[in-house]
């Protein structure tokens, strides 16, 4: 008989309980989800080569691949390095592209030329290419993300 009051109320308990965390689930996380930035990927910081990109990466020496709302240039330099830099270029947003022969990063709209690190060398472009971060090798997974986080 003793038993029977505190055995309706571990029952209240556990209804109140799961229907705390249901409403948690349903209805806080979603919202906490939509509140938070995303960190990484979720398309706008973080971008990872397809089979393709790579294979093209491979054969060419660099890509021009997409990062978000960014361009970004991606080449092998002669040690066979990984690297990645903003491929618009400071001048008046042409889009940039390696040229290997002469190891320099070269600008077709009004001839600026970067080194490979996004230094300018010469012509117009008033600011170095931002460089972005590379990770992985051709092997496996290669990703560029932009630094410092939000784009
Ligand atoms: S836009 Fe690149 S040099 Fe002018």
């Amino acid at each position: 008989m003793g038993s029977e009051p505190l055995t309706r109320r571990r029952w209240i308990d556990v209804l109140l309980g799961t229907s705390f965390a249901a409403w948690m689930g349903a209805v806080v996380y979603p919202v906490l989800r939509y509140l938070t930035p995303a960190r990484d990927g979720g398309g706008s910081n973080k971008a990872t080569l397809t089979d393709a990109q790579k294979q093209e990466l491979s054969a060419k020496g660099f890509l021009i691949a997409r990062c978000g709302t960014d361009r970004v240039l991606l080449l092998k330099d002669k040690e066979q390095k990984l690297r990645a830099l903003s491929a618009k270029c400071t001048h008046e947003g042409c889009t940039v592209q390696f040229v290997p022969a002469d190891g320099i990063i070269w600008c077709a709209c009004h001839n600026g030329k970067f080194s490979l690190d996004g230094r300018v060398i010469s012509g117009p472009p008033p600011r170095p290419l931002a460089a972005f971060t590379v990770e992985g090798d051709l092997k496996g997974v290669v990703s560029v993300s932009k630094p410092g986080g939000m784009a």
